[in-house]
């Protein structure tokens, strides 16, 4: 499973990167607003900035919701780097944009997907990644994971390309659920990646190995 970092501050995706197992970045409005990032320039300033930083897939998303509009901007981000994937809502114009960008050969990421059947739709317009936002299906009381498992099952069964790309990751025991599930790739907060580190047992035992090393 690859490892992406779901954010858009530097800070977080340059101490993730330094760990060593980093493959991409998402990001989304939320993200960039949160870091204060306004307008185009500043915007195309920014996703420079994170491929200069990562050599891997770069989710930015679109700000429009129609196709042409959709169209024009995706074109514009794709631009920016070969890295950067174009972000898409599940929503009609932008599976019909997906398939346009797909006949284009530009890369998209179908997000805002909470069910199986939307995962199909952006699988057959040909999107590179579908994303399942597990977190927030959890907080309406239902099973993001159950989600994966079903959708990593019909895109092995139809044998879809696209790949599932598990978000809104809320703690470290998403990442191992989603493994187990067979997602393609997680985007975590960094908070959830260096969750995955901690062990009390090993903190322990580390103490007692660095007491002992003293009488060596
Ligand atoms: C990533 O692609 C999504 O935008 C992100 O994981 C959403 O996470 P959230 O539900 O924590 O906002």
């Amino acid at each position: 499973m690859k490892f992406f970092i779901d954010t858009a501050n530097l800070a977080q995706i340059k101490e993730a990167h330094e760990l060593g197992i980093l493959d991409g970045v998402t990001t989304n409005p939320s993200l960039m607003a949160k870091e204060g990032i306004r307008g185009e320039e500043a915007i195309t300033k920014h996703y420079k900035d994170i491929c200069d930083l990562v050599d891997g897939d770069i989710s930015a998303e679109v700000l429009s919701t129609d196709f042409a509009t959709i169209i024009e901007e995706g074109k514009k981000l794709a631009d920016i780097h070969p890295n950067i994937v174009v972000k898409v809502p599940m929503i009609k114009d932008g599976i019909k944009a997906i398939k346009w960008f797909t006949d284009n050969g530009i890369r998209t990421n179908c997000t805002l997907v909470f069910s199986a059947g939307q995962a199909i739709l952006a699988a057959k317009a040909g999107a590179a990644y579908v994303s399942p936002f597990i977190g927030r299906i959890d907080d309406s009381g239902w099973d993001g994971v159950q989600l994966i498992e079903q959708i990593v099952q019909i895109f092995s069964i139809q044998g879809y390309k696209t790949e599932v790309l598990a978000a809104s990751i809320r703690n470290p025991n998403h990442i191992i659920q989603c493994a187990a599930a067979g997602a393609d790739i997680c985007t975590c907060p960094l908070e959830s990646i260096l969750g995955l580190l901690k062990h009390p047992l090993t903190d322990i035992g580390l103490a007692k190995f660095l007491e002992d090393a003293k009488k060596m």
